[in-house]
């Protein structure tokens, strides 16, 4: 077949193409300055390049009248203590779905952010407060919630009735100063002694603050486990604790906590985008190696400098001819638009059109050399 009319459009393609390569790799470079900075809670990513997403596991509060999205854990995870006595509810990264009263030596406040606990009678041991603080740590992956009941209650109840009973005793001494104050009846002296009571007073708050500060609280360390079973659902055994009821260790089986692939951010370059990005750069390497090489090495000039020239033209050539089969077929159906005798001038005045363009290139090029 004979090559018509000039490949004009790959010319638009290659331009294109460095157009979209420069425009593509903007929003890449802005969108990795800033994903580093957003942390998702209960979301990590390994140095490894693993991520993890567990909020699929967290169990949500359903409000009344409305379904639970499909797949979403209701209820809190349940372990069962064996020989520690007790068994335990938790939630993952966040807090247990149904609520808590009377948590041992935590404010009421926080009752409602309680993770994980145990019951003694109707007393409820906080395990920690709802933390999204997920920690890979090599092939282990960990969540803790920290900030639970005091640890060894039961000491600290012996130490506060040991007080109390120091306080009682003191009480008495100062029982004593008053029936021999009462006995001088003087009254400066009674007034020294509310002093001196509410600077104890004072001093007591001041030694409880402290001992808020300095005393251990109970949490929970739980480590995941990945089950690529996907039906089998998540579960949390308990591991156990140390002597002083202070640590305690769970492990949680969940197909969650297998790596993934971190998906795709809006925002960032997608892989349809990266396929693009590499074809249009392919693109703009053949068009202009292909001219370099054209012109340098094989010496061409005109259109004919296109890198694979009677291919391209061959290709243009032959749509063309489809596209007059079928021009001239509809004409037969509408034949007041005469398409094919419009056609049939034209291979003469394209390929005149055609010298004409190239002599206009040569003249170019001849210019551009000097
Ligand atoms: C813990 O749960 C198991 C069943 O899961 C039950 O048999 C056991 O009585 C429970 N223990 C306590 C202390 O509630
Ligand atoms: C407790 O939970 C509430 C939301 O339920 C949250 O706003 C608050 O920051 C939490 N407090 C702590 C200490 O985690």
């Amino acid at each position: 077949m004979h090559p018509r009319n000039p490949p004009r459009s790959l010319l638009l393609l290659a331009l294109a193409a460095l157009g979209g390569v420069a425009h593509a790799e903007e929003p890449d470079k802005t969108s990795t300055s800033t994903s580093s900075a957003v942390v998702t809670p209960c979301v990590a990513t390994a140095t490894s390049g693993a991520f993890f997403d567990l909020r699929p596991d967290t169990a949500i509060v359903v409000p009344e009248g409305e379904k639970a999205p499909k797949g979403s854990p209701v209820q809190d995870y349940l372990a069962r203590g064996w020989d520690y006595g007790h068994n335990f509810t938790l939630n993952l990264c966040g807090a247990v779905v149904e609520p808590v009263e009377d948590v041992v030596g935590v404010d009421r406040d926080l009752w409602r952010n309680v993770s994980a606990y145990y019951e003694i009678g109707r007393k409820v041991y906080s395990l920690g407060l709802e933390s999204g603080a997920l920690v890979p740590r090599g092939r282990k992956l960990v969540l803790q919630y920290t900030g639970g009941s005091p640890c060894g209650e039961s000491e600290k109840e012996k130490d506060k009735r040991a007080f109390g009973v120091h306080e009682g005793a003191r009480y008495k001494g100062y029982d004593d100063d008053e029936d021999s104050g009462s006995r001088h009846s003087s009254k400066d002296k009674d007034e020294d002694e509310d002093d001196e009571k509410e600077k104890d007073k004072e001093k007591e708050k001041e030694k409880e603050k402290e001992k808020e500060k300095t005393m251990r609280r109970k949490s929970a360390t739980i480590s995941f486990l990945c089950d690529h079973d996907p039906e089998t659902p998540t579960a949390a055994s308990f591991v156990g604790t140390d002597p002083e009821e202070c640590a305690y260790f769970f492990e949680v089986r969940s197909q969650h906590a297998c790596a993934m692939a971190e998906p795709h951010k809006p925002g960032s370059v997608g892989p349809g985008s990266v396929f693009a990005i590499i074809f249009f750069i392919a693109v703009a390497v053949y068009v202009l190696g292909g001219v370099f090489y054209q012109r340098n090495v094989a010496h061409a000039r005109g259109w004919r400098q296109l890198p694979n020239y009677s291919l391209w033209a061959g290709i243009w050539s032959f749509l063309v001819d489809i596209f007059t089969i079928l021009t001239s077929s509809c004409s037969r159906i509408i034949p007041r638009r005469r398409g094919y005798h419009t056609l049939s001038r034209s291979p003469n005045g394209r390929s005149r059109n055609r010298d004409d363009e190239n002599r206009l290139i040569d003249q170019l090029d001849e210019e551009w050399d000097d």
